[in-house]
């Protein structure tokens, strides 16, 4: 179509959307013309049709028992300026509740990955770590206990068995892929994270004695969830 027919186009269609954008306080104001000739004014937010158009979820900490918790993580395909977007938000959210270690699906993303902060207080860039896609190669046979708390579960803690050891494979944040082994904290932080890439969470590991202790407060949990999103419970995550 050259520049004529343009014209003629927007002349002559139905349609007239005339645009007043006021980005300083993150609000576009639209006037939609109809048919009779009437004007619609319409005021959207930049910032959450933003993330809805990436995400098309709201990005916020997911708590037990979303089912979004017990969804199984895709794969990252595309290491792009959106997936550096994603990963900053993730670390704010990180920040902002005082966790050490986060995975996608708490913030309602379905992708494969994983941040973590050992020294979240000093917020330090260097001591921000990413794994992309990760996978666990192998296990130690000698396992370790240790109690765990998770950001989607809180009040809730218990004590959980894990190899002490693990070799894992991973991508950063450019696409390049890395293979580790991981001990001490860091493989404890990776198989908890790794678990919510799966839908398993920490207290499905929990001994059976030891899930009595927070019984109560995952039924507590349930309620304020129900009572939150008129569950139908027979999604919610178990
Ligand atoms: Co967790």
């Amino acid at each position: 179509m050259d520049i004529r027919g343009s014209f003629i186009f927007l002349v002559f269609h139905y349609l007239i959307i005339l645009i007043c954008s006021n980005c300083a306080n993150g609000k576009v104001q639209t006037y939609i013309r109809n048919y009779n000739g009437e004007y619609t004014k319409r005021i959207r937010n930049i910032r959450v049709l933003k993330l809805l158009k990436e995400n098309e979820k709201e990005i916020k900490i997911v708590k037990f028992p979303d089912p979004v918790l017990r969804t199984k993580s895709e794969d990252v395909l595309h290491f792009d300026d959106h997936l550096k977007n994603t990963i900053r938000l993730m670390f704010d959210m990180l920040y902002a509740n005082k966790g050490i270690s986060l995975s996608a699906p708490q913030v309602n993303i379905n992708k494969k990955i994983i941040v973590w902060n050992g020294r979240y207080e000093k917020r330090k860039k260097e001591n921000e770590k990413v794994f992309i896609n990760p996978t666990i190669v192998e296990r130690s046979l000698v396992k370790k206990k240790a109690t765990e708390r998770c950001l989607s579960s809180p009040e809730i803690e218990g004590a959980v068995k894990r190899p002490a050891i693990i070799s894992v494979s991973y991508f950063d944040i450019s696409g390049t892929k890395h293979l580790k082994i991981l001990k001490g904290l860091s493989a404890r932080l990776f198989q908890h994270e790794y678990d919510h890439l799966k839908g398993i969470l920490f207290f499905d590991k929990m001994t059976q004695a030891e899930r009595k202790k927070v019984k109560a407060r995952l039924n507590q949990l349930r309620r304020q969830y129900e009572t939150n999103n008129c569950c139908n419970t027979d999604k919610c995550g178990e």
